[in-house]
């Protein structure tokens, strides 16, 4: 390799000890003369240094593992498309296919890693070097020289002459990049209007999360919280991406602690019964169920990033990065005293950015 003017090999050994030897200099001496440069030892060849065959079956090596690489790669593809989630969606099926993808990928990845690993302890060069310390920017010259040691370190990895060993490793590394593909693929169309769109609609009682049982509305005491999920979730065909969008919290405060809305909102002002309100657990900044109730300042706050909901304004964020209120579900009593929805949520639970483009 083409030394540059600050780059040193040590082929021959220790010989760098002449920077400053004096360990006795008297005080004040410059720092870089009071400590002798030990130097570096002897550099030690490796086998497949002296030893083409050594060399040869090291770069054989290399080019298995790369081989072997894209095996995981193919196990992942296999796996994919040989064992579907979408027609059994048994646990069994799911814990399967996840098991199957998730060593195969791993597999892949583990493998290009041990393979450059490998490829560099045995086969790239392995010069200790000292550079010196110098400006930041070096001269021009000095960065000549640095592009040359690039290319001459191009040059001595041997990819441009191993061939087999490039070959493989472009053949793994393109093949890589389709497990990103088909797990883009899962994440599947777009939305559209189901978001904006929940269990709750006239008439479906509210339930207790998660055992389902009804609430009447004299269960509910002042400074309570009810977690609560739409009656029939459970024979939901998608019970978990419902409950998602439909999970509430129940709060009876005193009538006269809520602020009345005005203007075209008025007609919320009898959407509770009685002191009981019922507002979305989905948080408006980014989707975590908002689980905290201060009692004393009737706050509801979410866990995640502090957005804090004030229950006297009609859930209106009075802290953090929530953009929106939480969604009121205005609620009504059946004729055998249970709570039940009068219609389903004015606008769509959840994170803001989802409404984004639409009217909500
Ligand atoms: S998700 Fe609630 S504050 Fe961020």
């Amino acid at each position: 390799m083409k030394d540059s003017p600050t780059t040193e090999h040590n082929d021959a050994g220790p010989s760098h000890g002449g920077v400053g030897t004096d360990l006795a200099a008297p005080e004040g001496a410059a720092l870089d003369n009071r400590f002798a440069n030990p130097g570096l030892p002897a550099h030690r060849y490796r086998t497949t240094d002296i030893d083409p065959a050594a060399a040869k079956r090291a770069e054989r090596q290399v080019s298995t593992i790369f081989l072997l690489s894209a095996v995981g790669t193919l196990v992942f593809l296999v796996g994919y498309f040989a064992l579907p989630i979408d027609d059994d969606k048994s646990l069994g099926r799911l814990q399967l296919s996840t098991m199957v993808l998730g060593l195969g990928l791993g597999f892949a990845i583990f493998l290009i890693g041990i393979g450059l690993v490998h490829w560099a302890k045995t086969l790239m060069p392995d010069h200790e070097q000292i550079e010196l310390r110098h400006d930041i920017r070096g001269t021009d010259e000095e960065r000549r020289d640095a592009s040359n040691i690039i290319l001459d370190g191009v040059e001595e990895s041997g990819i441009m002459r191993r061939t087999v060993i490039r070959n493989s490793l472009i053949g793994a590394m393109a093949i890589l990049p389709i497990p990103a593909v088909v797990l883009f693929r899962d994440l599947g169309p777009l939305p559209g209007t189901v978001l904006r769109e929940s269990l709750w609609e006239e008439g479906v009682r509210l339930t207790r999360d998660p055992d389902g049982t009804p609430i009447r509305a004299a269960d509910v005491t002042f400074g309570s919280v009810f977690h609560v999920i739409p009656d029939g979730l459970s024979e939901s065909s998608h019970p978990i991406e419902e409950k998602a969008k439909a999970a509430v919290l129940l709060i009876r405060i005193q009538p006269e602690d809520v602020q009345p809305l005005e203007g075209d909102l008025a007609v919320r002002n009898d959407w509770d019964y009685d002191g009981i309100y019922a507002y979305s657990k989905i948080c408006t900044h980014v989707g975590c169920p908002v689980a905290l109730y201060e009692q004393q300042t009737h706050h509801l706050l979410c866990p995640c990033h502090q957005s804090t909901f004030d229950l006297t304004q009609h859930c209106k964020v009075i802290f953090g990065p929530a953009k929106r209120p939480l969604p009121q579900l205005p609620i009504t009593v059946d004729g055998e005293g249970y709570l039940v929805a009068s219609g389903p949520f004015p606008e769509p639970p959840g994170p803001s950015y989802w409404e984004r483009g639409a009217s909500a």
